[in-house]
């Protein structure tokens, strides 16, 4: 994360650009007009250094340096940047946001069918660290069968032996609670292609409904379906 001590100058047109203002054509056009203040003063030079913290565009200060959003995503959205895979859950965001460099990213994608708890961040460290299945973020789904849990389930996703089609390496452990015999919640550690859908697939079953109620410490608890709200995570 960026904070005040290690904030260092920048040309001011490249800073507004970066943060999504417009193209850099775009914010020497708003510089220029006189949009822009630097510590209090109409600034019409485009390649000042300055400090993200002394400017304001339209009197407002700017977008953070980094930023991190949770979304609770809706059905039907793809966690894609490509505009040709369908809706993105990227046009759930403010406009000035999806024009940033570098760009916001997913933390991991959920599928297009899947609901739920998904992290963005601009900050590539940040991703990193929470995509990576070192650090064992729990990520928690609430499952929906087409097919009744034959009753194995809890023990063969428990103990870490579970090696899915196509692949090598076990699973790490995973921890089931069952509600009914069509419903499950299930815990991962990982983040593997289709992960919950392939280990009930490996059981025999299928995953009709998929949502994620939570990421690490994160729930969408407030959101509705579609909205976003920014986080900060140190
Ligand atoms: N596992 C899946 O199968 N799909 C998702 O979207 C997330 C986890």
């Amino acid at each position: 994360m960026h904070t005040i001590a290690n904030q260092k100058k920048e040309r001011l047109d490249r800073l507004l650009s970066n943060l999504g203002y417009g193209s850099r054509k775009d914010v020497q056009w708003l510089i220029r007009r006189g949009c822009v203040k630097v510590n209090g003063e109409i600034i019409k030079d485009i390649s000042l250094k300055v400090l993200h913290g002394d400017v304001l565009v339209n009197d407002e200060p700017l977008d953070p340096l980094e930023l991190t959003v949770i979304i609770n995503k809706p059905v039907g959205y793809v966690c894609s940047h490509d505009n040709n895979e369908g809706k993105t859950i990227y046009s759930l965001l403010p406009h000035r946001w999806q024009c940033r460099t570098p760009k916001i990213s997913s933390v991991g994608r959920l599928d297009k069918d899947t609901t739920g708890v998904i992290i963005l961040t601009t900050d590539g460290k940040l991703n990193h660290t929470l995509s990576s299945p070192k650090n064992l973020i729990t990520k928690i789904y609430e499952v929906t069968l087409a097919s009744p849990l034959r009753g194995d389930e809890v023990e063969v996703f428990g103990n870490g032996t579970m090696i899915l089609h196509g692949e090598d390496k076990p699973c790490l452990p995973a921890k089931m609670y069952i509600i009914d015999n069509y419903h499950a919640i299930v815990e991962i550690v990982e983040g593997r292609y289709h992960q919950v859908k392939r280990m009930f697939g490996a059981v025999g079953n299928k995953v009709v409904d998929l949502h994620r109620s939570r990421f690490g410490d994160y729930t969408c608890d407030g959101l509705k379906d579609g909205e976003y709200k920014t986080l900060e995570i140190l």
